[in-house]
């Protein structure tokens, strides 16, 4: 321990909730080992809150407490800072203020990072400072830095995720139980895998948020939340998920980030939406709230990332990863990696994406009703992979499962499938990722 600098690094910490309060305990529990590791003591100075009279879950000495997060942010005598706030404001001002004031930042923000990395990125450009946020997507599985780091040499092609435990959790019951989403949901909400206000989650925000995370980084441009198609699983019925049980599919929330070629060059796509996938796909068996990220390169190959994607202690371990790191690159006076945004790839808009579309439909039980369904995709040029045709009678059924087609061709294929007389009921649409069994 003769290495150690007695002078401890200064941390301030903003934000003291689920997961803020699981990183002061790590602090405490962990100093002996985090002093070794890092080369010198964190000492924590300061715990900007909202409320102070709050009960917390680790013990914070009530001294370090202040309502003043601007004032913590602007100390000069701080090294460190940990934002676990969330949110845009006053997240971005406190990180920017803290970066000018020549801290070095740790954040789990994914929000904030999708809708104005770039702000957050120039300002630690400016200041030479550091500025980490692997708990900002999949919370414990450390996937960024991998991308940024371990995938630097390789060219990755594609990015699949799981990164919303709430949503695995509602697809994964409905899966098991064959409930509709609303029963489950409601479960969800009284086990605390779901919010109140579940929007964020159900609706693919906050997987729409990581994606264009994960989008930046897997391809070394800038891919905004507003960048990426999203669609929620509120729509998901028992019947799309019978749909996938009938193909040996899973319905899972996924998060598509692929690099595809473009009309001028390189282009990326990054979408959210719910989609069917084979039950052989490592994807598939990612159970309950558990997250994974599916990353496909040209040089290593498929990689799965696998744990839990939330929770304060989870994400508490990779924000105290990341803080190990800046540290230790204040003591060497040294930057880790900044943002790598060479390749200014545009952005394709989600009808040139190309997907593959299963479609279920009640047809009339007569001749010549498969000849006009396949002639229907063949006019928006959407070649078919399997027909599989169920029942008779009123019970007739047809289940189509596209080739891949660009999004624009299959829903229009889906519009013109609805205006037909002999089509009575469109019962299930989703988009089918991986390849079939
Ligand atoms: N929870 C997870 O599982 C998880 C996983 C991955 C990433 N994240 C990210 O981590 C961040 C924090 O999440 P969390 O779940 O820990 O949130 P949280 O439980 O709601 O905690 C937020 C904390 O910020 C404080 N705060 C709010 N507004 C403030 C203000 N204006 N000034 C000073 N303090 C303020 C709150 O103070 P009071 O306690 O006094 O109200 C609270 O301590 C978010 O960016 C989130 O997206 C969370």
């Amino acid at each position: 321990m003769d290495s150690i600098r007695k002078q401890p690094l200064r941390l301030a910490l903003l934000g003291c909730g689920s997961v803020g309060s699981q990183v002061v305990r790590l602090l405490r529990q962990q100093a002996d080992d985090l002093t070794a590791r890092v080369g010198a003591p964190i000492e924590l100075v300061g715990v900007a809150v909202r409320r102070p009279e709050l009960q917390r879950d680790a013990d914070v000495p009530r001294a370090l407490l202040t309502t003043d997060a601007h004032g913590l942010a602007a100390r000069d005598d701080v090294d460190l800072v940990v934002e676990v706030i969330g949110g845009i404001e006053p997240a971005r001002s406190l990180i920017l203020t803290a970066l000018e004031h020549g801290a070095s930042v740790v954040t789990a923000n994914k929000a904030l990072l999708a809708e104005d990395g770039a702000t957050l990125f120039a300002a630690a450009e400016k200041a030479q400072r550091d500025l980490y946020f692997e708990a900002s997507v999949a919370g414990a599985i450390p996937i960024l830095r991998p991308l940024q780091e371990s995938l630097a040499g390789d060219q990755v092609r594609r990015v699949i995720g799981i990164v919303n435990g709430t949503t695995n959790f509602i697809l994964d019951k409905m899966d098991s139980l064959g409930s509709g989403f609303a029963e489950v949901l409601e479960e969800a909400q009284e086990l605390g895998f779901a919010e109140a206000d579940p929007t964020a989650d159900v609706e693919g925000y906050d997987a729409a948020a990581k994606a264009a995370i994960l989008a930046s980084l897997a391809f070394h441009t800038r891919v905004t939340s507003a960048d990426v198609y999203r669609e929620g699983i509120s729509e998901v019925s028992a019947s799309d998920i019978a749909s996938a049980k009938a193909m040996n599919s899973v319905v899972k929330l996924l998060a598509i980030c692929e690099l595809r070629e473009g009309a001028h060059g390189p282009a990326v796509s990054a979408r959210v939406h719910p989609a069917m996938i084979p039950r052989s796909h490592p994807l598939a068996s990612v159970r309950e709230a558990f997250n994974a990220v599916f990353v496909e390169s040209d040089a290593a190959g498929q990689l799965m990332f696998y744990g839990p994607g939330a929770g304060g202690s989870p994400t508490a371990s990779a924000v105290l990863g990341d803080l190990v790191t800046v540290a230790r690159n204040r003591l060497n006076d040294v930057r880790g990696v900044g943002e790598s945004a060479y390749a200014q790839c545009e952005v394709l808009p989600m009808g040139e994406t190309l997907t593959r579309y299963h479609v279920a439909m009640d047809v009339d039980d007569r001749a010549g009703v498969l000849a006009a369904v396949a002639l229907a995709f063949a006019e928006h040029d959407v070649s078919i992979q399997t027909v599989r045709q169920e029942g008779h009678g009123d019970d007739a059924s047809l289940v189509v499962v596209s080739h891949e087609a660009t999004d624009a061709a299959l829903s229009a294929t889906v519009a013109a499938l609805r205006t037909m007389d002999f089509v009575h009921d469109v019962t299930s649409v989703m988009r089918v990722e991986g390849d079939a069994e």
